[in-house]
């Protein structure tokens, strides 16, 4: 057991650290996986009676409603162990080692650390912090090389809870047309997670030719609080979505029929659970936000989706993983060091409002308060 984690199985750490939603999922959801397992969804599938492609419909249905998208679910509509698994397969199925993908930073940190697993290199481009972590378009002109093939955008972004608004959209749709060999890799999974005037721009769905260069990325994991169920989709075209699926299959034989039953509910049935669910993460982050205007000489970005705020600590110390031991040690908060999400993230903590209530959130950054007090 390491000393952070020994000091966080102490009584009374309060957890700002994991990106997992403290809520149940929704009984419907729970019920429907029941009676799949029930009704004999137990071995390869489909089993007799039940849709093979209910999830895939599902995931359509919801696109054509939510944007206008046609897609085809047996041909374009990928599932996937959880949004991580949906990534890999994406950049398995579209790059090979000595490949370039252009990264703008801080960004999930996951990404970064399957880049070097699959031999490809990261070619980081810092967002604007002091624009309120815009995309710098500009910049991801400039980084395209011969050897790139892919660009990674995590919208909303997870660490800084910002979304990229229709003008960034679009510029960086213009410079994807121009350079037609590259693709998207589009990281959605807080798309459903947006509070009051947040501004989410999706990519344009109009252009089929770069909808078809697009790997749409999305998860159950974080809109319906199913972060242990494993369960992702990857939407793209019919030739990318046949080497994701190729892989899929032979990789690990698919994700398991009772699952995409259930999240086939979710998505049908389960609006007003993500709705909720919601108004709660908006209270909480009102709380963090309330908290954190109250700490000297730290600034931040209100953040307008997911449940995640960045804010930049540097004034006390730019060494955010000593920092994060610190706070754990005498705060007894756990938080997570901001340069763990790219280099442009060091000096600042990651601080997420959907562990605990509140209340606890307010603590937590009393406590905070405290212990930066006796710097
Ligand atoms: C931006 C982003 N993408 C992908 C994932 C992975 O999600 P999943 O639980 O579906 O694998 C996460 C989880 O933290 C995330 O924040």
């Amino acid at each position: 057991m390491s000393e952070l984690d020994r000091a966080e199985s102490a009584d009374g750490v309060i957890s700002m650290w994991v990106a997992d939603p403290a809520f149940p999922t929704d009984r419907r959801i729970v019920d429907a996986f029941n009676f799949a397992v029930d009704s004999g969804c137990t071995h390869y599938f489909p089993a007799k009676g039940f849709d093979e492609l209910v999830l895939p419909k599902a995931i359509a249905a919801f696109y054509g409603e939510d944007r206008g998208l046609e897609l085809d679910p047996a041909d374009e509509v990928c599932i996937t162990h959880g949004a991580q698994e949906a990534l890999s397969l994406s950049i398995q199925a579209a790059m090979k080692p000595g490949d370039e993908m252009i990264v703008p930073q801080p960004t999930y940190n996951a990404l970064i650390e399957k880049l070097e697993i699959f031999g490809v290199r990261p070619v980081l481009v810092p967002l604007l912090e002091s624009e309120g972590w815009r995309l710098d378009t500009d910049a991801v002109r400039a980084a395209i090389s011969e050897r790139t093939r892919m660009v990674y955008v995590c919208n909303p972004n997870n660490p800084t809870g910002t979304v990229l608004g229709r003008k960034d959209v679009d510029a960086l749709s213009g410079i994807l047309r121009e350079e037609e060999r590259l693709s998207l890799l589009l990281d959605e999974c807080y798309s459903r997670i947006l509070f009051d005037g947040a501004g989410f721009a999706p990519f344009p769905s109009d252009d089929e030719e770069l909808r078809g260069r697009t790997f749409l990325v999305n998860s159950f994991s974080k809109a319906y609080a199913m972060t242990g169920w494993r369960l992702g989709y990857v939407v793209t075209d019919k030739a990318r979505a046949d080497a994701i699926k190729r892989l899929s299959f032979e990789l690990n034989g698919g994700v398991s029929y009772p699952i995409q039953y259930a999240g086939a509910r979710a998505l049908n049935d389960c609006a007003s659970f993500v709705s909720s669910m919601v108004e709660e993460l908006d209270r909480r982050r009102r709380a963090m936000i309330r908290g954190l205007s109250e700490l000297e000489d730290v600034r931040f970005e209100p953040p307008s989706a997911g449940f995640e705020v960045f804010p930049d600590f540097s004034a006390y110390s730019r060494d955010s993983v000593a920092l994060c031991a610190r706070l754990l040690r005498d705060a007894r908060v756990r938080t997570m060091p901001g340069v763990k999400y790219g280099p442009s993230g060091e000096g600042h903590l990651r601080l997420v409002f959907c562990a605990e209530g509140g209340e606890r959130i307010e603590e937590g950054l009393t406590r905070i308060r405290g212990c930066l007090s006796r710097r």
